[in-house]
């Protein structure tokens, strides 16, 4: 089948990717010049393990075609699928204009019949005027349908998601559409779920919302197990290991960032309340999210008797999860400014999220190259991100360095007791 993307980042770039290397010829539109030329030599433009590979291995075989040129890739294809940002405005709605103007690109080019899919995440009501934007501006003659296929991959496994969701959602009045789209995912594994379009739309947020939502709940948990000596994590064990509630997603930590859940739960709030509706349950979400932060650095400030000016302080991991070097609205950002303002001096490393913290921290933080280097003379090391080479840290070593042997563990990754037993002050989240 022939296909076309608009927009390369995580969601474009991945599953333009991942549709090329099962024989599909597809398209891609980006808009920077730099972006589409390193593209064009098959060099992905982030980190998602095994990305660098896929994307070579399908430019070189001509099936994977990047352009500036919405004509070049609109025209020969049967399927165009929107996946831009759409990030959030200062009320928590999402900003849908790069959706909308990639559709009137889209139309301009319109020939035929096509089929425009927003797999962008978008409130219900968006593809209804994608529809509008569409028609308004389509050619005489060329006739579309329209379709929302949300899409659930995460970063970090991003690939294997795709190859391998839990469901295909398809959105759609179209049965011409729901054909066409049933027959590109053939070789998809994973329950197809068909509904109308406003369902498709609203299913991605309400999935969004209600994993960050186990998110808080785990938190606000652990909030409690300190005031009452419980260890959150077993509590949280033992109540994931119902099967009707499930383990996942049921952790404690320093909260949810990333590119998505703090988006998708405020632009649902904000929606819903555009509509009437106060989802006071997911407010308090959105609450308990900002809350735990403060309470991760509250608790390294009375760790230091209320001053932490002049203190230093070693925060390992800065992408908002492991194996990406994605950091936007990643809680290491919030826990360093808080830590900053206080006057504390900050050396921090992230196995691959460097050079993007870079851009964001510049010099207000020391950046080191391992995990060793950067406990050297620090007064305390909090861990923010939970990379699997943090988990088997030689804590001796990194003791070592220090000048005080004080760990703030934001996600529960080390044994208290062990810790302890090496003569660490160890403070978890939910647990001493
Ligand atoms: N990142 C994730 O893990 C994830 C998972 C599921 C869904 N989503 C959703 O998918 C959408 C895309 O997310 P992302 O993380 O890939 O975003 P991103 O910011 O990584 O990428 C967006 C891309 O769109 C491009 N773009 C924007 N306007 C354009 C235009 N008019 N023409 C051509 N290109 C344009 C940008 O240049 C960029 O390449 C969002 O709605 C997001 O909520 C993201």
């Amino acid at each position: 089948m022939k296909i076309a993307f608009i927009g390369h980042g995580y969601v474009g770039l991945v599953t333009a990717a991942v549709f090329a290397d099962l024989g599909n010829t597809v398209w891609v539109v980006g808009r920077t010049k730099e972006k589409i030329d390193k593209l064009k030599k098959g060099i992905a433009t982030f980190y998602e393990p095994g990305l660098s590979e896929l994307v070579k291995r399908n430019v070189d075989a001509g099936r994977l075609i990047f352009t500036l040129d919405y004509h070049e890739a609109v025209v020969p294809s049967d399927i165009i699928f929107i996946a831009v940002g759409t990030p959030p405005k200062a009320s928590g709605s999402a900003d849908l204009s790069s959706v909308f103007s990639a559709a009137e690109s889209v139309a301009k080019e319109l020939v035929g019949y096509k089929v425009v899919v927003t797999k962008s995440t978008v409130p219900p009501g968006t593809n209804k005027k994608v529809s509008e934007i569409l028609e308004k501006n389509k050619p005489a003659g060329a006739s579309f349908a329209i379709a929302s296929c949300p899409e659930f991959l995460r970063e970090g496994s991003a690939i294997s998601d795709t190859m391998h969701p839990d469901r295909i959602i398809i959105g759609t009045t179209s049965e011409r559409a729901q054909e066409l789209l049933l027959e590109l995912h053939k070789t998809i594994d994973g329950k197809a779920v068909l509904c109308n379009i406003e369902t498709a739309e609203l299913i991605k947020y309400a999935s969004n919302s209600l994993l960050s939502t186990k998110i808080s709940f785990a938190n606000a948990i652990a909030m409690l197990s300190e005031k009452v000596g419980a260890d959150a994590k077993k509590v949280l064990e033992g109540v994931g290991l119902d099967r009707r509630l499930g383990r996942s997603f049921l952790y404690a930590g320093v909260g949810y960032g990333g590119s998505c859940f703090p988006k998708d739960v405020k632009a649902l709030i904000a929606f819903a309340d555009e509509k009437g509706y106060d989802f006071k349950l997911l407010k308090d979400v959105d609450g308990i999210n900002k809350e735990v932060c403060e309470h991760f650095v509250n608790k390294i400030v009375s760790h230091f008797h209320g001053d932490i000016s002049g203190k230093t302080i070693t925060v390992l991991g800065l992408a908002f999860k492991p194996n990406t070097d994605d950091m936007r609205e990643a809680p290491s950002l919030l826990v360093i400014s808080k830590l900053l303002s206080l006057g504390a001096k900050i050396t921090v490393f992230d196995p691959i999220a460097m050079e993007n913290a870079k851009l964001l921290l510049s010099d207000t933080v020391s950046f080191a190259s391992d995990a060793y280097t950067a406990a050297v003379g620090a007064d305390a090391v909090c861990v923010v991100t939970e990379w699997n080479e943090f988990r088997q840290l030689d804590l001796v070593k990194l003791a070592k360095g220090m000048k005080e042997m004080v760990l703030f563990d934001g996600r529960n990754i080390y044994d208290p007791s062990d810790a302890k037993k090496l003569g660490f002050a160890y403070y978890g989240v939910g647990r001493m």
